[in-house]
């Protein structure tokens, strides 16, 4: 029996890696941790309520359980707030990962930890898990830190890095992108959309699957989590409007220089599969697929 702490088990992927080792009690025993009470619909696991950012408590519930995985999917998220709340992205995104680092060095624990395109400057495009990375944000910069964390670390980790990721979950506390746009052509509102950004997004399932390989091929190292087709921003959302049978004249392409965001976005991401697929054994396939699969699960 594997002992697994998810951190940040309210969140998209938290809940989804919840109904996935879930359906297996006799291999894994579950320990969740999130802020405030559980959101995540089940009661089939054990839920710590925590805010990790309290190093001396995070470490004293990771001993107490001695886990052999911890899957840390906890992190500020929202590109704009890291760039104007550095401290805060900080302390979530790279400290954490530090202390996680060191009690797991302690109890010789598995840490599995996500990361993201934005390390890249987007200039490339369709990136190996070895391209140099040279982050444009400073939510990219702190996940490039968190992964050094780990790469001078002499602990067993997995870094696996993901783009775009949408799903549906039983609490949503974050839109994603699929939703987002499903909702807005409902409700038959005009979106503006970059057609100069472009991306490889992730069906969640998929990067929790991608979770629960890392654990039982016990793979280390780091590997890409995404679909395999590029595409702008604006054909993902002609993909979700035809996928779901919507208007697709309600959207119109706009280009990134006039949406005056906070933090600048890398152009052109992507990820190259070669490696997950070999040495992970996942197989992930286009966007147009992958939404089929969501939109089944929706109904
Ligand atoms: N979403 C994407 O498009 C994307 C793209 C690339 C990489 N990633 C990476 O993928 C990972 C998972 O993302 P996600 O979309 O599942 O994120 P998410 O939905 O925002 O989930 C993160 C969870 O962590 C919890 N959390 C935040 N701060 C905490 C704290 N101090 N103590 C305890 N729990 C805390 C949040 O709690 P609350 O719900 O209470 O806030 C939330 O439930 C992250 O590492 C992210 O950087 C995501």
């Amino acid at each position: 029996m594997n002992k697994v702490i998810i951190t940040g088990s309210n969140g998209l992927l938290g809940q989804s890696l919840l109904t996935l080792f879930l359906k297996e009690k006799d291999k894994y025993q579950i320990f969740g941790f999130s802020r405030g009470k559980n959101r995540s619909g089940r009661t089939d696991f054990e839920y710590v309520s925590i805010d990790i950012t309290n190093e001396s408590k995070l470490k004293n519930q990771v001993n107490k359980i001695k886990p052999d995985f911890i899957i840390n999917t906890a992190a500020m998220t929202q590109v704009d707030d890291c760039e104007t709340n550095k401290q805060a992205c900080d302390t979530l995104n790279v400290a954490v990962v530090k202390w996680l680092t060191e009690i797991s060095s302690t109890i010789n624990c598995h840490l599995i930890h996500i990361s993201t395109d934005f390390i890249f400057d987007g200039k490339k495009g369709n990136y190996k898990e070895t391209d140099t990375p040279n982050p444009l944000s400073y939510y990219g910069w702190s996940k490039l830190k968190s992964e050094e964390v780990l790469t001078n670390s002499k602990i067993d980790f997995t870094i696996l890095r993901t783009i775009l990721v949408y799903g549906k979950v039983y609490d949503m506390s974050r839109n994603n992108i699929v939703l987002w746009v499903k909702k807005m052509l409902e409700e038959q509102k005009e979106i503006t959309i970059v057609n100069d950004q472009f991306r490889t997004p992730t069906y969640v399932v998929d990067l929790a699957m991608a979770c629960k390989l890392a654990i039982d091929k016990k793979a280390t190292g780091v590997f890409n989590v995404a679909s395999n087709t590029l595409l702008s921003i604006y054909e993902i959302a002609q993909e979700i409007a035809a996928c779901f049978e919507l208007n697709k004249c309600l959207i119109k392409p706009i280009s990134t220089a006039t949406l005056n965001q906070t933090a600048p976005r890398p152009a052109k991401t992507g990820f190259d599969l070669t490696k997950t697929n070999n040495q992970l054994g996942l197989y992930p396939k286009s966007f147009k697929e992958d939404l089929k699969r969501f939109k089944e699960k929706l109904i």
